[in-house]
């Protein structure tokens, strides 16, 4: 990832399809493969990492805002990369970036525009604020994919949704849109997809103005635990790498790709 410039100029990173840019105080990090739906490649988490890790270590930074280009939040991890990962599950390089957004120590606004599945809707669980559009879509189908949840999101959503709702959404793997996420406590805002950026920005830099040491204070009681969740997410990622290997897993991932019904 190119240093972000001090400007709101737009840093592009073709290579990695991630774009970054510096908003005064604020880091937009906006997931740039439209053409896939923003699906995220290793490259793609390994530049987000990398903007999480700096964010947390340029004290000059006070707040990540995520988004995804062309009206698209992410389609989730890119369904070739899993299953070229499924001979090599060790080296899933989502995980490194779901650790390092439950570690992170700025704070996160998600701005949702269009469809957010997979971690696309696991990665909003880490985020303090969250933006959608009125087309936004969330979608969990780590079941029907043969696979488990991920991001600490088989903790994270029963505590939020309670079980009944997460057992729905994890198990059933049923979309629900920007109403029901602001019915189910998941989001904070419904606004204009042209907008939206703006918005989120500006909420962004509201938290970027406050005291630095009370904001993460905050964050943290808020959070509560957060060996848990780390621990969640190992656990999920033991059995993640398990099930991307299996057969049924496989074949999703090879329906998908062949554009055929699984
Ligand atoms: N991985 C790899 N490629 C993906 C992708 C993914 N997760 N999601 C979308 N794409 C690609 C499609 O293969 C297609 O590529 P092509 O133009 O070369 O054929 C392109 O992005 C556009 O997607 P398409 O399916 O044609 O768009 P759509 O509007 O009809 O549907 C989605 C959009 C997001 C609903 C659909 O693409 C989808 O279900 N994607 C998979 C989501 C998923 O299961 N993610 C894994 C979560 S663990």
């Amino acid at each position: 990832m190119t240093p972000p410039s001090e400007t709101s100029e737009a840093t592009p990173s073709p290579a990695q399809n991630v774009k970054i840019e510096r908003e005064g105080r604020v880091l937009v990090v906006t997931f740039d493969r439209p053409d896939k739906k923003n699906a995220m490649t290793g490259a793609m988490y390994q530049a987000a990492t990398k903007a999480l890790d700096d964010a947390d270590r340029d004290g000059s930074i006070g707040a990540i805002v995520f988004r995804g280009a062309g009206g698209t939040f992410t389609a989730g991890n890119d369904i070739a990369d899993f299953l070229a990962a499924s001979r090599n599950p060790e080296e899933v390089p989502a995980f490194a970036f779901i650790k390092a957004l439950a570690a992170c120590e700025t704070p996160l606004v998600a701005a949702v525009e269009g469809m957010a599945i997979g971690v696309g809707a696991t990665m909003i669980l880490h985020c303090d604020l969250v933006y959608v559009s009125p087309g936004a879509i969330f979608r969990l189908p780590f079941v029907d994919l043969g696979l488990v949840p991920e991001a600490a999101s088989s903790l994270l959503l029963p505590r939020r949704i309670g079980l009944a709702k997460a057992s729905e959404l994890l198990l059933l793997g049923e979309p629900f849109g920007a109403e029901e996420a602001m019915r189910l406590g998941l989001a904070n805002g419904v606004i204009a997809a042209d907008k939206l950026k703006a918005y989120a920005v500006e909420q962004a830099a509201r938290l970027a103005a406050k005291p630095r040491a009370a904001l993460a204070a905050t964050r943290r009681l808020i959070r509560g635990d957060r060996e848990s969740v780390l621990a969640r997410i190992d656990d999920e990622a033991r059995l993640f790498a398990l099930a991307l290997q299996s057969e049924e897993t496989r074949a999703a991932f090879a329906a998908f790709l062949a554009k055929k019904p699984s």
